[in-house]
Order: structure tokens, then C-alpha cells, then sequence
């Protein structure tokens, strides 16, 4: 048995905390043009979760074993940054794709989730990119109902993006995620169909596939001889990377996904309602 499943009320926190997690999202949407620089995303996430929605950015701060805490309340990934990325004064240009990546704490509930901006007007590969990384979570999410495996989840996203000419990264995954940030289980963005835990009415986790253009490899940026800052992860071949990432509910029928709110991109086409209601 999974350890941590969630009760009524306590889904009812994270349906709270989820929301406004989204929500920065989309109060964000806006301010991400040509110009702004990265810190200044932060300082406008950081004012609206703690003033408005009366919440705490859980990465500020954070610090899992081996890492330096993580100086800001959220992650910019721009380009060939797969995740992490820290933000700092560059502005963003023409061209751009970053993904922003955001986590509240809400009564002690944690809700995670990102997406891609794109910057002013970008190249097609990089839209494809973004759109198939989109299709790709979505593909993943469309499988969570109790008694599907998380192998079956990690197959339907490494399909959709390996069939697109993209690679999967394979050293970070999504994450059960309740009043911890990060928990059991670990969801691989690849695998084999049938392997692994099997899913349980009230697991909570993230599914937040990195999807690289080029190869899957990364490694540590230690771009401009600067010291690595303990965090920020790039592709080995420097390829664009893109990531997005929603927190979902396995259900007794299927599946909720929780960081939803006015704002959020639409579903591929491929997401009906009878992907909840039909039993497999
Ligand atoms: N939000 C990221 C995730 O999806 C984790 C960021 S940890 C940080 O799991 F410290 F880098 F912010
Ligand atoms: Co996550
Ligand atoms: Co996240």
C-alpha cells in the first residue's frame, strides 16, 4: 500500500493549494515579454503569493539533501535549461521559451505545476517543442485511473515524444506530493506498460515530463566558467528543452488534475470526458 493516501479533507486542501498554484501561472502570463528579466518574474510571484493568496513558495528556501537551499520562489528554465533554473537579471528576448515553474503552500498542502511561455515571436521547432511536451503530459495524465500502473504512464509520455524525434530526460521525475513537496512515488516520463506501482484511489503526485529536442543527456551548467550554482541543469548538447507539469488525483474512476484555474491552455483534442468516465 502507498503510504499517503489522501482523505476527503485532505484533498479538499490540496484542491485549494492547487488552484492557486495555477493560478501564478496565469498572473504571470502577461508580464512574460521581451524585456523582463527573470528576477523580476519572481519578485511579482513572490508578492502575489504571499500579499494576495496568502501563501508560502515552496522552493524558497529549499534545500533536499546534497543541494544548496534554492534562493527563489520559482524556477525559470529558458531555452536549453531543462529545470531549475534560477532566476537572475538576463532579459528575456525574442525567441525565448521558458518554462515557469511554481509550487504554494496552502494549510500545508503543496501544489506544483508548470508551463512554457514563449517570447514574442518564436521559431517553429521551438513551438513544436512546447506543443509536444504539452501533448506529452497530457498523454500520461489521460492514463491515471486506479489500477493502471505508473509504467503505463511513463510509456504513453516516452511514446508521444520519441515518436515526434524528441528524447525524454530521464534523471528527474515527477513526485507524489502532499504536505511533503516531494514524496513516494517517483513517476518516470518512461517505461514499460504494466511495470511498476500499481494506482490507488487518493494518490496525489505530479507527471512534469522534461522533453529534450535534441539527445536526453544533461548535465550541471557551468556555462561562462561561473561556479555551479547547485542547481541549474541543461542539455549536454544544448538543445532546447521544455517541460510542463500539472498535479493530479488518481480517482475511483479516473483521474482530476488538481492545478487547474482560469487560465490554464486547453487539453489536446485527444482529452474527453471518456478518458475519466470509461473504465479501462
Ligand atoms: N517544482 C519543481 C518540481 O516540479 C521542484 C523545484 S525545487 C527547487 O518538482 F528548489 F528547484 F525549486
Ligand atoms: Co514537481
Ligand atoms: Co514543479
Amino acid at each position: 500500500m502507498p503510504k499517503s493516501l489522501k482523505t476527503a479533507d485532505e484533498i479538499e486542501g490540496m484542491r485549494q493549494a492547487c488552484r492557486l498554484a495555477s493560478e501564478v501561472l496565469d498572473m504571470l502570463t502577461p508580464h512574460v515579454q521581451p524585456g523582463i528579466t527573470t528576477r523580476e518574474i519572481d519578485r511579482i510571484a513572490h508578492e502575489y503569493m504571499t500579499q494576495v493568496q496568502q501563501a508560502v513558495p515552496a522552493t524558497l528556501g529549499y534545500q533536499p539533501p546534497g543541494y544548496p537551499p534554492y534562493p527563489a520562489s520559482l524556477c525559470t528554465s529558458l531555452n536549453e535549461v531543462v529545470c531549475h533554473g534560477i532566476p537572475d537579471d538576463r532579459p528575456l528576448k525574442h525567441g525565448d521559451i521558458v518554462n515557469i515553474d511554481v509550487t504554494v503552500i496552502k494549510d500545508g498542502w503543496h501544489g506544483d505545476n508548470s508551463r512554457m511561455y514563449l517570447v514574442g515571436e518564436t521559431s517553429i521547432a521551438a513551438r513544436r517543442l512546447c506543443a509536444v511536451t504539452f501533448e506529452a503530459m497530457w498523454k500520461g495524465i489521460v492514463k491515471v485511473r486506479p489500477g493502471v500502473r505508473l509504467g503505463d504512464i511513463g510509456h504513453a509520455i516516452q511514446t508521444h515524444a520519441e515518436h515526434a524525434g524528441f528524447s525524454v530526460v530521464r534523471e528527474f521525475c515527477g513526485h507524489g506530493v502532499g504536505r511533503k513537496f516531494h514524496e513516494e512515488p517517483q513517476v518516470l516520463h518512461y517505461g514499460r506498460p504494466g511495470t511498476l506501482e500499481e494506482l490507488v484511489p487518493g494518490m496525489t503526485f505530479t507527471i512534469e515530463p522534461m522533453i529534450n529536442a535534441g539527445k536526453r543527456d544533461i548535465k550541471e551548467d557551468r556555462r561562462g566558467n561561473r561556479p555551479y550554482d547547485g542547481w541549474t541543469i541543461v542539455t549536454r548538447d544544448r538543445s532546447l528543452s521544455a517541460q510542463w507539469e500539472h498535479t493530479v488525483l488518481v480517482t475511483e474512476t479516473g483521474y482530476e488534475v488538481l492545478t487547474l484555474s482560469a487560465g490554464s491552455p486547453t487539453p489536446p483534442a485527444f482529452v474527453t470526458p471518456a478518458s475519466v468516465a470509461v473504465p479501462a
